[in-house]
């Protein structure tokens, strides 16, 4: 298996939840009991990705920081950059080319909620493939807001449309992509949309054409959340709040998966539960120490 590199981009304007981002980052909002980029960053810790670049505004790096430091207590090493304009997703590889060196990498969106079973598994399938790239696509009712996909009957992609007007399936495509290294030169060979941004469907357009394009489906057992409204945010709370509250398991708790990934001590584990004890975030690290000792 190559070697991955985890990129989480969480720029952007977010102006869909103006006035609330003006002063903060969208990723660092809460989704019921944790930040949003949670999320995302237990995605990659789940993939087994320990090596992380965080792409953000100059105005929020310091929040960022403040938040999530250099990775230690998960057990991860997390760098950050700055993307001065939110000029489109395929930015982040150039922005990231010299983090990114000769490995493959997996890019993912600051803004985006996975959860369902089996997820790790199909996220070690696609880092065994060691070239092209791979996507994740899930069944909506909605696909031309997004990027929409094709596939052939032994799920190949076919064809890869952003925003079609009239989709061709309703497959969309998520927003976390496993790419080789070829990414940041035809991230680098874009020119910018009819609305000026750089798109990844073009990217993954480049890889499709040389027949390096794979899928992965997540299916109907699947959830596949984006945050990016007012309504979408809270229902997105809502939903970590039921699942949580049924199973008494936490959605994303990275320490939880730093211990389980044998990253972090139980020691460091207790220290963590210190910083948090009076949330219940806090009380569940305790659990999880309780069950260990
Ligand atoms: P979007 O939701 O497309 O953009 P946004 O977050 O700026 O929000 P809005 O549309 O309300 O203005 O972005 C999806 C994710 O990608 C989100 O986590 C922000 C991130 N992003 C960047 O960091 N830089 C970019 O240039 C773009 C386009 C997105």
């Amino acid at each position: 298996m190559s070697q991955y590199k985890g990129i989480i981009l969480a720029g952007g304007t977010g102006s869909r939840l103006h006035p609330i981002t003006l002063g903060v980052s969208k990723q660092l909002l809460p989704v019921y009991d944790k930040p949003l980029i949670y999320y995302p960053l237990s995605v990659l810790m789940l993939s087994g990705i320990n090596e992380i670049l965080i792409i953000t505004t100059e105005q929020d790096l310091a929040s960022f920081k403040n938040l999530l430091g250099d990775g230690s207590q998960f057990g991860v090493s997390i760098a950050y950059t700055i993307q001065p304009q939110p000029k489109g997703i395929p930015e982040a590889f150039i922005l990231a080319e010299d983090f990114i060196g000769n490995d493959n990498c997996c890019l993912i969106l600051g803004d985006n909620l996975f959860y369902g079973q089996y997820f790790t598994d199909k996220l070690k399938k696609a880092m065994d493939r060691d070239n092209g790239a791979t996507v994740f696509c899930h069944h909506v009712t909605d696909p031309e807001r997004f990027g929409v996909v094709s596939l052939d009957n032994k799920r190949q992609v076919v064809s890869i449309e952003e925003k079609p007007s009239k989709p061709i399936s309703n497959y969309a495509v998520t927003g976390i992509y496993f790419c080789d290294k070829q990414a940041v030169e035809y991230a680098k060979g874009l020119k910018p949309s009819s609305r000026g941004e750089l798109e990844i469907t073009d990217v993954l357009k480049c890889y499709l054409d040389n027949g390096q394009l794979s899928a992965e489906i997540l299916g109907r057992g699947f959830a596949w959340l984006d945050t990016g409204t007012h309504d979408s945010l809270i229902k997105a709370g809502q939903f970590v709040q039921t699942i949580e509250a049924r199973q008494g398991l936490k959605i994303a708790c990275l320490e939880e998966i730093a211990y389980r990934n044998n990253w972090i001590s139980l020691s460091q584990l207790e220290a963590q539960y210190q910083l948090f004890k009076h949330a219940s975030y806090g009380e569940y690290l305790m659990k999880i120490i309780s069950e260990e000792s």
